[in-house]
């Protein structure tokens, strides 16, 4: 069952009715200002960083879900009837709805009672304010006088300390109010230089500042004593709850349409420039003032619209695809690169599943990130990697998090998890190849964020390296730490208290725990960086990281080896996880995708073995599961992945991010038609059909989807703000539709075509754009694709790998066959 449609054209997903399974959302803003966005306007905004700057308050896990919003009342002044434009939190009945999320926009549309509303958010590039454009039109034959009232409640900055710490907040709450702008200046008087505003193009009908003024007393958002009474009364908030409420009366003759502006806004003054005049106590708003009155015109706000579309469109045209799959193209098109850009911008912080106060950037989370949108934009991947380099601890391992608005590694999560420098190196190396900038290698990066300790780059990376050669167990395999990619598989922990972080416990010495997905990742490491070194006449260097990637796949080959698969990791006690011996948990689908990614057991039939091994015992319809069988209770010496009921999370649910790296390893293993049939399981658009099942947004992946061992199979969670992202798009556009960035040129290896008809690409590398038109064989499947000519702006070239570009642009000419590649449903 679907709740709307993709409007390919428009790059938009139409929701046809309000009462979506969860609150789908959208994301604002992608520089400063952000914010969240549900189908029915509930969602909230912050500055930076989504605790510390909150600017409105947002419920989670109330009833309804999805509490706290952009609210708009409209109220026909003739009968006093009043409802949401966006059903929320009224809920009243409408006789049309559509809500359209595009890219950094929301468009929400509805009629009743003849009044049709058509609001548009978005936050302008480069400001820190969002805009609220209201079209109203009168659908009536005769006039109507209506009252609009548009409202935000304000937050007092820190959103953790805003729903907690009430016997100071209810006391500092303060106001501003001028020429109809509403000020929310709480603790502006003492240290703070930031405030918020709200204002309205029409504010000439008044305003509200205390929510008790506005809603009532014990009245919720669903029924408003200002708009049931249709007048606001000019309320000045003093301590408990500021809010900002404006209202506007309209008289609309018969077919008149009116388009009413609301602008919610941050601004900052220099600390000695606060007040004025200065030393009376009230903001000055000298600054803000322009920057306020330019948004509340129309024509302003139109051209911010288009230049937001246009920056839209010219990020995501560094890669589009024409496959004939139409899921395959809109996701890698449109919305899996949005997705990308939207973990880019937001990391793990703020969703319907991330509150925003939790976590900050997780290092291996940013480093996986930068994979999906590295393409889209080189300059800001180069600075993320700088700054989470900076992070890095001189030992070589890393801080696990660090915090957005400081830079600074999170001390209070700690690290030793022994995967995360690692995924450094496998950033630095594809961005690279993306941008061949081997410069950023000489660049001064400090450890731990200490003056004085600059090193270039690639000391950081060699750091890296060596931190796994330096904590390698009995086997010969890296030492796992806290957790590797496994957050959860804690083989140190041994926590037997309730609630206690197993992230962050005190782990028990003297173990021997080891890792083989460490070492696949290391290997994969290793190869990558001896490449980029060789690149710069390193040779020393390149042969020891090959030496030591070769030594490692000799453990792998001695200890990591279960017999029909690759084994997991090896406990404190020096006991095999996932292996045939054990009772639960006898196969992890990451080893089996990181070692085969690396190249292990290609060569001598094992990487097929293990490939076999997870379709027959973890591939299910919905996805590929993590582990089987799950766990069925909690095991100490196993921590947080037992602690899940079974087929969720770690312990057996289809933990999305990994799914990809399986489709990845069956293109290497030359089973392109297998690696697309799991890029469908899970691709959010094919899972649309079942929008009743999956229950998340059918336009982003979800981190999880229930697995079989769970009474909901196949329902989602987590959407968003996940590693999912990157994976799948590095997958399908790298290795199903096979164009993969190299330091010398642009590797052209389709391994999905349409069955006789072209495949076509364009993609922005090195400067230029290439255009890729990949000739396909009407001949069924007899094996997978190779291309067997490349011809580049009319000349034949040898191989498959298109050469750096000489101008703006290329044109390519492929012709991949014999053999087939994947013929992909249409
Ligand atoms: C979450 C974490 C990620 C981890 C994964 C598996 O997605 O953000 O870092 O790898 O869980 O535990
Ligand atoms: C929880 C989540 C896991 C995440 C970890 C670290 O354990 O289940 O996915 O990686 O927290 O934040």
């Amino acid at each position: 069952m679907r709740y709307g449609h993709f409007d390919d054209d428009h790059r938009e997903y139409v929701i046809t009715r309000p009462d979506t399974p969860l609150p789908w959302i959208n994301y604002l803003g992608s520089d400063e200002y952000f914010g969240i966005i549900s189908n029915t306007a509930g969602g909230y905004s912050f500055v930076r960083d989504a605790r510390l700057r909150r600017l409105t308050r947002y419920r989670y896990n109330n009833a309804p879900l999805d509490l706290g919003g952009r609210y708009l009342y409209l109220r026909d002044d003739d009968t006093g009837d009043y409802w949401s434009p966006s059903w929320q939190p009224t809920q009243g009945d409408l006789e049309e709805y559509e809500c359209r999320h595009g890219l950094g926009y929301t468009t929400i549309a509805s009629q009743r009672a003849g009044i049709r509303a058509e609001t548009c958010y978005f936050v302008p590039i480069g400001e820190t304010l969002e805009v609220w454009r209201v079209r109203l039109t009168n659908e009536r034959p005769g006039p109507a006088r209506v009252s609009l009232f548009g409202t935000v409640e304000f937050c007092l900055w820190d959103a953790q300390d805003d729903a907690t710490n009430f016997q100071r907040n209810y006391s500092v709450g303060e106001v501003e109010v001028e020429d109809g702008v509403i000020y929310h200046t709480t603790e502006y008087r003492e240290r703070r230089n930031h405030f918020a505003y709200f204002a309205c193009s029409d504010a000439s009908a008044g305003f509200d500042t205390s929510r008790d003024a506005f809603l009532g007393p014990y009245r919720g958002w669903d029924r408003p004593i200002a708009v049931e009474r249709g007048a606001v009364s000019g309320s000045i908030a003093h301590g408990w709850q500021p809010m900002g409420a404006h209202q506007v009366r309209l008289e609309l003759g018969p077919g008149e349409t009116r388009d009413i502006i609301f602008v919610l806004g941050y601004a900052e003054n220099p600390a000695d420039a606060k007040f004025d005049p200065p030393g009376s106590g009230r903001v000055d708003k000298r600054r803000v003032r322009p920057v306020i009155a330019s948004h509340l015109e129309p024509t302003v706000v139109e051209s911010a619209l288009v230049a937001l579309r246009e920056a839209w469109a010219e990020r995501l045209g560094a890669f589009q695809v024409e496959s004939g799959n139409v899921h395959l193209d809109r996701m890698v098109n449109t919305w899996n690169a949005y997705q990308c850009m939207v973990t880019f911008n937001l990391s793990r912080s703020a969703s319907s599943f991330e509150s925003g106060i939790g976590r900050g950037m997780g290092f291996r989370d940013s480093n996986q990130d930068l994979l999906g949108f590295v393409h889209m934009v080189p300059g800001r991947a180069r600075e993320r990697i700088l700054d989470i380099a900076a992070t890095q601890l001189p030992t070589g391992g890393a801080y696990h998090q660090y915090q957005p608005l400081t830079k600074r590694g999170n001390d209070a999560v700690g690290s030793g998890f022994n995967d995360d420098p690692a995924w450094l190196v496998l950033a630095v190396t594809a961005y690279a190849r993306e941008t061949g900038d081997l410069a950023i290698l000489d660049e001064p990066v400090p450890y731990d964020n200490a003056p004085g300790s600059e090193r270039p780059l690639e000391d950081h990376l060699r750091r890296a390296i060596d931190y796994t050669l330096e904590r390698l167990g009995p086997h010969g395999l890296p030492l796992i730490g806290r957790a590797d990619w496994n957050d959860c598989l804690n083989l140190n922990c041994f926590s037997d208290t309730p609630g206690e972080s197993f992230q962050t416990t005190q782990n028990r010495d003297g173990g021997v725990a080891e890792s083989v997905f460490i070492a696949g990742l290391f290997v994969l490491a290793a190869n990558e960086m001896a490449e980029l070194v060789d690149h710069r006449g390193d040779a020393s260097e390149g042969a020891r990281l090959r030496e030591a990637a070769a030594d490692m796949v000799a453990s792998v080959d001695a200890h990591g080896w279960d017999g029909d698969w690759f084994r997991r990791a090896y406990d404190y006690f020096g006991e095999p996880i996932g292996s045939a011996g054990n009772d639960e948990g006898q196969i992890f689908i990451e080893p089996q995708g990181m070692c085969v990614m690396a190249g292990i057991g290609l060569a001598d039939g094992r990487a097929v073995r293990a490939l076999a091994a997870v379709r027959d015992r973890l591939a299910t319809p919905h996805g590929i599961v993590l582990v089987q069988p799950a766990f069925s209770g909690y095991q100490l010496r196993l921590g947080e992945i037992t602690s899940y009921p079974p087929g969720y999370k770690e312990n057996a649910g289809i933990f999305c991010h990994t799914n990809p790296w399986l489709m990845i390893a069956e293109v290497l293993a030359d089973n392109p038609l297998g690696a697309l049939d799991y890029y469908l399981r899970i691709n959010p658009s094919v899972r649309e059909a079942i929008s009743e099942v999956h229950r998340c947004e059918p336009y982003v992946y979800a981190q999880m989807i229930a697995g079989r061992d769970a009474p909901t199979h196949g329902e989602a969670k987590n959407s968003w703000l996940t590693g999912t992202a990157a994976w799948n798009y590095v997958a399908a556009t790298q290795w199903l539709v096979g164009i993969r960035p190299e330091l010398d040129g642009l590797r052209i290896d389709p391994r999905v075509a349409t069955g006789g008809a072209k495949l076509r690409v364009t993609r922005r590398f090195r400067g230029a754009t290439y255009r890729i038109v990949v000739h396909g064989s009407t001949e069924p499947g007899a094996g997978p694709a190779r291309v067997t000519r490349l011809v580049v702006n009319g000349t034949p070239v040898e191989g498959n790998v298109a050469p750096l570009p000489s101008g703006p642009d290329v044109e390519i000419e492929v012709h991949a066959y014999p053999g087939s590649p994947a013929a992909i449903p249409a």
